[in-house]
């Protein structure tokens, strides 16, 4: 297992303010680079903004700020939204910063130095709402398979010989499979390159990477009137980030053998991202008359790429396609509020979002969001489940023993009871590699987690630790006391990525040190010997249907 990993978001657009969609985005890379530090590596998390191009130039003039204005404010309002949801990133970054400006000009250079650019004529469709070219049989009435418009292009441009990666990209996919996730994914990428169905005689054609007279944009060096392509100048941000190609974090986390690379982003940009992206890779460590297609090289060429491209799907809304022009974008901030309204406070409201995003829909697949769907997801697997054994323990263990609990004789045999009711301890094994980068099962995980605490719940009711009480069999009733709280450590600690301020008030009441809180701490071997446990508190309260 590599002990360090790099983890990105998407950078967004800053022609619309956040949504939704860019809050799921960024939950689940929070969701990996939180568990990750929870299991022991060494983390580093990028998000940021995209900030260039015709569409954000629009945009400014048309409420008449300056761009950079423009910029500066909706970037941040990313930033918020990203510490509002304890989006745990440890870098931001912006298309318009001096640190990015750099590479991407240090990029052009070595793809030009390589021999890769070509200067040519354009002719094509572009959507400026994608910023991406279109083939012709991709367009039916003027409109982009994305739903986007598009308009007939023809200007001077630089070229990029895309065209020649076609087989190299192929093969590597094909050989690895496993870069693109998830599968059904993966086969369109492959299909594409196959000039498969989908893409019609999808022979990749090599790529218009700058745009004449464009002012918001990098420029291409060494000539100023062409600005280059906004994909290029993006997806060069995983590599500024890290300090451009000779920064330090570059090799910590990108030429490192140790490290995994780890892309999350939505169905949308894929094509971006496992084509163009690996391509401009490529060319800047190749020469053109190098690179060559035999698969025999291909154990090289992948040590320059990303390890995982995960593609998620799409949010609707009650069922509907989200957009701007429906008026039906969901705010994340709003619905907090709504939550909020149950008199749920909003470190709470925050995660009850959280768990409900990543819950309700397997990660990949497209979902929809229903505020009814929330409500019965919080109440019965929270409020109803962790909740009511963490409320009815800590209570009943306060009212008959001062909150003092300790190991009992008959512990281990139970406790293996226990786990092999959950199939058996191997599914903490088992989540770990769940949540590892070849899988992200979160809903899988979280269902897992839940079933736990049934169990737990099912051996509180059985063992009916008031009756013991009564009948003064007092060993008894500690034991079935200290075997739950001992799950609901576990149960707390496997969940802490999801909801983390919940889970951080469950093992507060525990009363379980800080550097005891992950993975390492749930395997048999360490288990607690006592707790001394807080006052109770309702951490998960349930939301009631308005009548
Ligand atoms: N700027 C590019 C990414 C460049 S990365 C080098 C971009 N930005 S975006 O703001 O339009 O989208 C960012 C992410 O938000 C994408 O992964 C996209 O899939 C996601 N979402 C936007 N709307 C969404 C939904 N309705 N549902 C789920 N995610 C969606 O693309």
């Amino acid at each position: 297992m590599k002990n360090k990993i790099y983890i990105t978001s998407p950078i967004y657009y800053v022609n619309d303010v956040p949504h939704i969609g860019h809050v799921y985005t960024s939950l689940a890379c929070d969701i990996i680079a939180r568990f990750h530090r929870q299991n022991g590596k060494e983390v580093h998390f990028l998000t940021g903004t995209d900030e260039h191009g015709k569409k954000v130039e629009k945009s400014a003039e048309k409420i008449g700020i300056t761009t950079q204005e423009f910029c500066d404010n909706i970037s941040q309002k990313f930033r918020d939204i990203s510490d509002f949801f304890n989006i745990s990133y440890d870098d931001f970054i912006r298309t318009t910063e001096n640190r990015h400006k750099k590479t991407v000009e240090e990029f052009w250079h070595k793809l030009e130095e390589n021999g890769w650019i070509y200067q040519d004529i354009y002719e094509g469709w572009y959507s400026v709402r994608d910023e991406a070219f279109y083939q012709e049989s991709e367009i039916e009435n003027g409109i982009a398979p994305s739903g986007a418009e598009v308009s007939w292009e023809k200007q001077e441009s630089y070229f990029f010989k895309l065209s020649k990666f076609q087989d190299i990209l192929l093969q590597l996919y094909q050989k690895y499979p496993k870069i693109i996730a998830p599968k059904s994914r993966r086969n369109e990428v492959v299909s594409f390159l196959k000039g498969g169905k989908d893409y019609q005689k999808g022979s990749l054609k090599d790529l218009s990477i700058s745009r004449h007279g464009l002012n918001w944009g990098i420029k291409v060096p060494d000539d100023q009137s062409h600005s280059i392509y906004v994909w290029l100048d993006a997806l060069a941000n995983y590599i500024s980030a890290l300090g451009g190609f000779s920064g330090e974090k570059f090799s910590q986390f990108w030429q490192a053998e140790d490290s995994d690379i780890f892309h999350i982003i939505g169905k949308d940009i894929i094509r971006f991202h496992t084509i163009y992206w690996p391509a401009f890779l490529l060319a800047f460590n190749y020469k053109y008359s190098d690179l060559s297609q035999t698969s025999s090289e291909l154990d090289q060429v992948i040590k320059f790429l990303p390890n995982k491209i995960f593609a998620h799907g799409w949010w609707t809304n009650e069922g509907q396609k989200i957009s701007k022009s429906l008026g039906n974008i969901i705010d994340p901030y709003q619905e907090i509020s709504w939550i909020e309204n149950f008199g749920v406070s909003k470190e709470i409201a925050i995660d009850y979002f959280r768990f409900f995003l990543i819950k309700e829909v397997p990660f990949g697949q497209d979902g929809n969001y229903s505020r009814e769907n929330l409500l019965n997801c919080v109440n019965s697997d929270l409020a109803n489940n962790i909740g009511n054994l963490l409320q009815r323990t800590v209570k009943f263990a306060h009212k008959n023993f001062q909150g003092s609990i300790n190991k009992t004789a008959n512990f281990d045999i139970i406790n293996q009871e226990i786990l092999q009711e959950w199939k058996n301890i191997d599914k903490i094994e088992l989540y770990i590699e769940n949540l590892d980068i070849n899988q992200c099962n979160f809903s899988e995980i979280i269902f897992d987690i839940i079933q736990l605490s049934s169990i737990i719940n099912k051996f509180f009711d059985n063992n009916a630790p008031w009756e013991k009480f009564k009948q003064g069999k007092i060993e008894k009733t500690k034991e079935i006391l200290y075997i739950t709280c001992n799950f609901l450590r576990i149960i707390a600690i496997l969940i802490l990525p999801f909801i983390p301020n919940c889970a951080k008030r469950i093992l507060d009441i525990l009363n379980i040190e800080v550097s005891k809180r992950n993975f390492n701490h749930i395997g048999n071997n360490h288990f607690s010997q006592s707790y001394q446990l807080d006052e109770a508190q309702v951490i998960f309260q349930k939301l009631y249907q308005p009548s």
